[in-house]
């Protein structure tokens, strides 16, 4: 059930520690932009979220659209009014109550944001961090155990660099507070910016209620840097692969293992370590052995590998795919390959077995084409099947052979050119030993 709550999230700033062109929020983990992460744990909560933008708007607007429909997205005035302040100024919220979430927190999960939308008389709820070191964050200062002011790392003295509570950066604010005092900000502070943080101070001053939230520092960890970001998705791929194992799914060596947050995995499945797991993939009671890598493709009751490589909008069945083969927008039905192929563009049919280097020779350098192979072929080792190129049922080609033309059912091909043996030659080319 959705709550009566509006949310805003953060995610105009620039980024520039990340020293990356790309703009913060549209930094990865675990194949999703950050952002993605904060929205979707937002809309379980609400249905009325708003997103701020500024530095590439467009292009953060764009790439979130592909994932949500009916959010709110509003323009920051960063010109006239930069920081986390001016980011909420001039926003029009349905609810009473209004969550701040900033769009670089990944990690963020909805069981602890629920903890701020329980207090009705509060003006502010504001998360708290317990560190050994707050080191980049802005210091919660407390005195005789009341929250008196937040002080951004920039702004702090020597004693208040010293602290080590924490503010996580999430809010809740009654939203009345918020529109009466967010034109009080201002932005008289070493950045220059108009500060959200600088609420807490306002309400303690005018005797309102600030109740500070101690938080888990795992789930609001805020990312700002690219080592932030690596720890970050470090943590997120546990998540995802305790998940998994939870689920009944066997993992050599997790910490080896990378899979996308999209991925699903079901049944008795085995993942050996190495394995690199990505996209729109779907691995139903299959074993996927060391260092192969699937993308976007779905494998059932399938092994493949050790350095395997399934690549998108492949779907294997009951096929059994070995070291170094390569196998790319296919459907393997009951297949067999052991051994350093390429199989691409194909439909192969059960009973098939594929010889070691195999190759369908799908690209003229202009066109992809299409190979369809059907049951119990015998394609010889070391076959170049140059597509288009359809191969009945019950047909097989000669090892070494490269073949351009169909096959009708029962057909054997041979393309090998006759062999000349030259007797001796090589005792005159070497000379006697
Ligand atoms: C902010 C808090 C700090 C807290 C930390 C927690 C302020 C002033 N400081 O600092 O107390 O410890 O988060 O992670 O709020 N943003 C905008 N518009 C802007 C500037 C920033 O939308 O003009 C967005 C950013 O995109 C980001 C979020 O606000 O998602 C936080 O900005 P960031 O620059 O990372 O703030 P911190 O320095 O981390
Ligand atoms: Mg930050």
């Amino acid at each position: 059930m959705k709550n009566n709550i509006s949310i805003i999230i953060l995610a105009a700033g620039k980024g520039t520690r990340m020293k990356s062109s790309l703009p913060k929020v549209l930094h990865k983990i675990s194949g999703k932009e950050m952002l993605y992460y904060s929205i979707k744990e937002a809309q379980k909560l609400s249905d009325d979220i708003h997103v701020v933008l500024y530095h590439q708007a467009d292009l953060v607007q764009k790439e979130m659209e592909k994932y949500f429909s009916d959010i709110n997205f509003t323009i920051q005035d960063h010109e006239n009014y930069p920081g986390t302040g001016g980011a909420v100024m001039g926003m029009d919220l349905k609810y009473d109550k209004t969550l701040v979430l900033n769009g670089d927190m990944p990690l963020i999960q909805k069981s602890e944001l629920e903890n701020f939308l329980s207090d009705d008389n509060s003006a502010i709820v504001m998360s708290v961090l317990e560190l050994d070191n707050a080191n980049g964050y802005g210091r919660v200062i407390i005195e005789d155990n009341s929250v008196v002011k937040i002080v951004e790392q920039k702004d702090c003295n020597e004693t208040e660099l010293k602290v080590n509570i924490a503010n996580a950066g999430i809010y809740c604010f009654d939203t009345k507070f918020l529109d009466e005092n967010l034109p009080k900000l201002s932005n008289d502070n070493a950045q220059a910016e108009y500060y959200i943080t600088d609420l807490v101070e306002i309400a303690i001053k005018d005797n309102k209620k600030v109740t500070p939230l101690t938080v888990d520092e795992e789930n609001f960890k805020g990312v700002n840097s690219k080592i932030d970001l690596a720890s970050a998705e470090m943590i997120h791929q546990n998540r995802i692969k305790n998940n998994f194992m939870a689920a009944g799914v066997i993992m050599r060596l997790p910490d080896t293992i990378y899979i996308d947050e999209s991925v699903q995995i079901e049944g008795e499945s085995i993942i050996e370590n190495g394995v690199t797991l990505l996209g729109d993939t779907k691995i139903v009671n299959s074993h996927i052995k060391t260092n192969s890598v699937v993308e976007d493709s779905t494998l059932e009751d399938s092994d493949i590998g050790p350095m395997a490589r399934i690549r998108p909008k492949s779907l294997l069945k009951d096929t059994h795919i070995g070291n170094f083969v390569e196998v790319k927008k296919s459907t393997l039905d009951g297949v067999k390959a052991g051994h350093l192929s390429y199989l691409g563009d194909s439909t192969i049919d059960t009973g098939t077995n594929i010889g070691a280097g195999t190759i369908t020779c799908n690209y003229d350098g202009k066109n992809k084409f299409q190979t369809t192979i059907g049951k119990n072929v015998f394609i010889g080792s070391n076959t170049k099947l140059i597509a288009p190129i359809t191969l009945e049922d019950n047909t097989m080609t000669a090892a070494g052979s490269t073949i351009s033309k169909d096959l009708k059912s029962g057909e054997l091909v041979i393309t090998r050119s006759k062999p000349k043996i030259i007797k001796d030659y090589f005792y005159r080319f070497f000379g006697k030993k």
